[in-house]
């Protein structure tokens, strides 16, 4: 009998592929969440982690989507590479990604990055683009050439997978789509009309 395939493989392998052809953020995704009355939003992120645990990206927790994820802890994910006409979706359940986790992620960031996080009140209405820059340049001198440590209020999230489709284009309209569900330790593979 054919070995059933894995989805995170066959994900890592589409996106390896993405890197080569996509002029630029092969990782970006639309992800969606919704309020606990069901009212949903979406907006890009970077993927920054994929194992059989899951898919992993950061943010601000008091953001928007980090509320609504606090009230609501379910999401979707979209990725669309337009080069290779193919896309994923990934929907599941959402966990906090530990704080050291999310400490060896933000240590990775350049430093800028870093500040910023800081100095972003995410979401939240702006005074104008002066009160960011002085944010910016506040916490520059506060930390001077010292170690940055990670804000409480910036995290990882890791959205655990019920459900994987993989679509591909296909002549006249009559797309692949292949969807994995688990069940136990193994997947259950579904052809899906496109
Ligand atoms: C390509 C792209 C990648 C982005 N990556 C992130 C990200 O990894 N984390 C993040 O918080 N916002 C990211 N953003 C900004 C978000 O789309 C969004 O503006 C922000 O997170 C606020 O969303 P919210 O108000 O729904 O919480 C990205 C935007 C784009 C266009």
């Amino acid at each position: 009998m054919a070995q059933a395939t894995d989805p995170y493989a066959l994900f890592a392998e589409w996106l390896a592929e993405a890197e080569k052809s996509e002029p630029n953020d092969p990782n970006a995704l639309c992800l969606a969440t919704s309020t606990p009355e069901g009212r949903p939003s979406a907006r890009m992120v970077l993927l920054k982690g994929h194992d059989d645990r899951g898919f992993v990206f950061y943010t601000n927790l008091e953001s928007r989507k980090g509320e609504q994820l606090a009230a609501n802890p379910f999401a979707a994910m979209c990725f669309h590479w337009k080069s290779l006409r193919r896309s994923i979706r990934v929907e599941g359940q959402i966990e906090s990604v530990t704080d050291a986790e999310a400490d060896a992620y933000y240590a990775t960031r350049p430093r800028g990055s870093r500040i910023g996080a800081w100095a972003s009140r995410q979401s939240r209405p702006l005074e104008g683009r002066w009160a960011l820059e002085k944010a910016v340049a506040d916490y520059t001198m506060k930390f001077g050439v010292s170690a940055i440590p990670r804000p409480a209020f910036w995290s990882g999230f890791r959205l655990i997978p019920d459900r994987i489709e993989f679509w591909r284009d296909m002549p006249f309209r009559l797309h692949e789509r292949r969807v994995f569900h688990p069940e136990g330790e193994a997947w259950r593979e579904e052809a899906l009309y496109p």
